[in-house]
């Protein structure tokens, strides 16, 4: 069936060889690639969500990051195995391409907008709130006017004036509303419009694009410095943070119970986002299918480390209650009455966040180059600039997306839908895998997820657990609170019967399956304006790529 053509690795690779894409320059190495996934992972999450995660779990949210790390290193030995086998800029896209065919392959490139372009919004939004506090630390006023986005300001400002009609005191409502509240009242208008735009977050999407545009080299020196001073200051905040750890704070561990812990996943998993963005780089590697795999563990096995000990020291420092905040690192210093400490976070969070800033847009343009080399994108997309050597119109375009709906709107909602996007992602790179084995792929590979024979253990895993889950809580009413659990259980279910037939491999299996666990809590609506993403991808695929892929005139091979 076309929809399901597949491309084969010695395919993609003599296409990625051919044209203009052949002029990128190899020049990154393990140290470079593993800096380029700390830029990429520590960012806006653990500088900002981690505090609501926090708050709503306590202490036990570092359980959650050792859950969602577990998951995601199930996923990098997933995507370390196909980067080493398709050593190609397309990331998730190209490896849907060889597993899964054509039209997973498109679904995937366009999910994979969603943690690229659309985090990129919520991270430029979050540096905009970081460098405007930045700024008030040395006593410079941005007006908030520009710093935001209408519709936030617009609502703040509704409630105070409900609250001024009720006679109810102003001083009840958080702080963070009456200033945007204010920022409403303030703003200069036109014809009655108030205007109000995130003039910073805009600003930084426009330098670092061209940042991005002018060169790898210069995003990789760029980069490399950033990460150095964003780890130093992660350490700062473990190590001196350790010595304030009251362990009384540890206790109660989970407060709210499992379903504390569980609502701060999507923030959890936004802050892992990013270890699988260096596979984009793959054709500026020096030794892709060596360096990319080790890259992908090491910044992930890192990043863990760091983030369960700076959960642990926030937790340990004050009470949980207290982390409902934007700026948790520099709120538990200030707590202590270390404030200098506290102004050095506040101005590494920009440093860090900006990093992670440049690692997405270097990422974006290359997956669509990748899809307009296969034809699904239209030609220009995967031009390089003479000079520069980058893919330059990819580039312009990526900066526009992001900056543009960056200045303008209220994002927030961008998180879970990011998560949602990338757990999707991440599920068919697991799952590919387990194609990969059972068409004698995976010989290829410099790289292989170590096998262990799931034939057994996923079906008994899979009776115990049920088994568990029925004698414990009402199985079907918690599926019927929370049908997506019903999917979950299904895919096992098949998983189970498919790996005793194929002898599957576990690893990619417990990736799958605690990728889509966690999926599962983010909500059904997450779900369904996802559904709706890829609608319109769809609709764009069949008015475009189905026709002008360069599948659509070659034989097609299948398995
Ligand atoms: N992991 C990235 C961040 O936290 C998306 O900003």
């Amino acid at each position: 069936m076309s929809l399901l053509r597949k491309k084969s690795v010695t395919q993609i690779l003599s296409d990625a060889a051919e044209g203009d894409s052949g002029k990128l320059v190899k020049t990154l190495g393990v140290r470079d690639l593993t800096s380029f996934g700390i830029a990429a992972i520590i960012g806006a999450g653990i500088f900002s969500t981690i505090g609501l995660a926090s708050y709503n779990g306590g202490p036990a949210v570092s359980l959650l990051f050792v859950f969602t790390a577990i998951a995601c290193v199930f996923t990098a030995l997933s995507y370390a195995q196909f980067a080493s086998t398709v050593p190609v800029s397309g990331s998730a896209y190209t490896y849907a391409y060889v597993s899964f065919g054509e039209i997973f392959a498109w679904i995937i490139g366009w999910a994979l907008i969603l943690e690229y372009a659309v985090s990129n919004m919520v991270v430029a939004i979050s540096w905009s709130e970081y460098f405007t506090s930045m700024l008030a630390g040395f006593g410079i006023t941005f007006p908030k006017y520009f710093a935001t986005d209408y519709g936030s300001a617009s609502r703040a400002y509704e409630l105070v004036q409900q609250a001024k009609q009720t006679g109810a005191s102003l001083s009840d409502l958080p702080e963070s509303i009456r200033i945007l509240a204010d920022a409403f009242a303030n703003a200069p208008t036109l014809g009655g419009l108030h205007l109000i735009v995130n003039l910073p977050a805009g600003a930084v999407t426009v330098l670092i694009t061209a940042l991005v545009y002018i060169g790898i080299k210069e995003s990789r020196t760029a980069s490399n410095i950033l990460v150095l001073l964003k780890l130093a200051v992660i350490l700062l905040v473990i190590c001196v943070g350790a010595f304030y750890v009251k362990p009384a704070n540890w206790s109660p561990f989970a407060p709210n119970g499992v379903a504390g812990v569980l609502s701060g996943v999507a923030s959890v998993f936004f802050a892992f986002i990013g270890f699988d963005s260096i596979s984009t780089t793959a054709e500026e590697c020096k030794n892709p299918q060596r360096d990319l795999p080790r890259a992908m563990l090491y910044c992930l096995g890192i990043c863990t480390v760091l983030y369960v000990l700076i959960t642990l020291v926030l937790t340990g420092m004050v009470n949980y209650k207290e982390l409902g905040v934007s700026d948790p690192l520099a709120y538990v210093f200030q707590k202590v009455n270390l404030d200098f400490v506290a102004g050095v976070i506040a101005v590494s969070a920009v440093v860090a966040i900006t990093s992670a800033l440049l690692v997405y847009q270097l990422g974006q343009p290359r997956i669509w180059m990748t899809m307009s080399r296969d034809g699904l994108l239209w030609k220009r997309f995967s031009t390089i600039h003479p000079r520069y050597k980058t893919p330059s119109f990819a580039t312009i375009i990526t900066g526009i997306l992001v900056a543009v709906p960056s200045m303008f709107m209220d994002l927030k909602f961008f998180v879970d839908l990011t998560s949602v996007g990338t757990f999707f992602a991440f599920i068919l790179v697991c799952g590919g895998i387990l194609y990969l084995d059972a068409n004698g792929l995976s010989a290829q590979a410099k790289f292989r997820v170590p096998y262990i024979n799931g034939k057994y253990i996923i079906g008994l895993a899979f009776l115990l657990v049920f088994g568990y889950a029925l004698t414990g809580a009402n199985v079907l009413q918690h599926m019927e609170e929370k049908p997506l659990l019903f999917v979950f259980w299904a895919v096992w279910a098949v998983l189970a019967v498919q790996g005793f037939r194929h002898n599957f491999s576990l690893l990619p299996v417990i990736g799958v399956l605690t990728n889509l666990y966690l999926m599962t809590e983010l909500g059904a609506s997450n779900w369904l304006i996802f559904v709706g993403w890829l609608a319109i991808g769809l609709v764009i695929y069949f008015s475009y790529g189905y026709r002008k892929s360069k599948l659509a005139g070659r034989e097609t091979i299948s398995s």
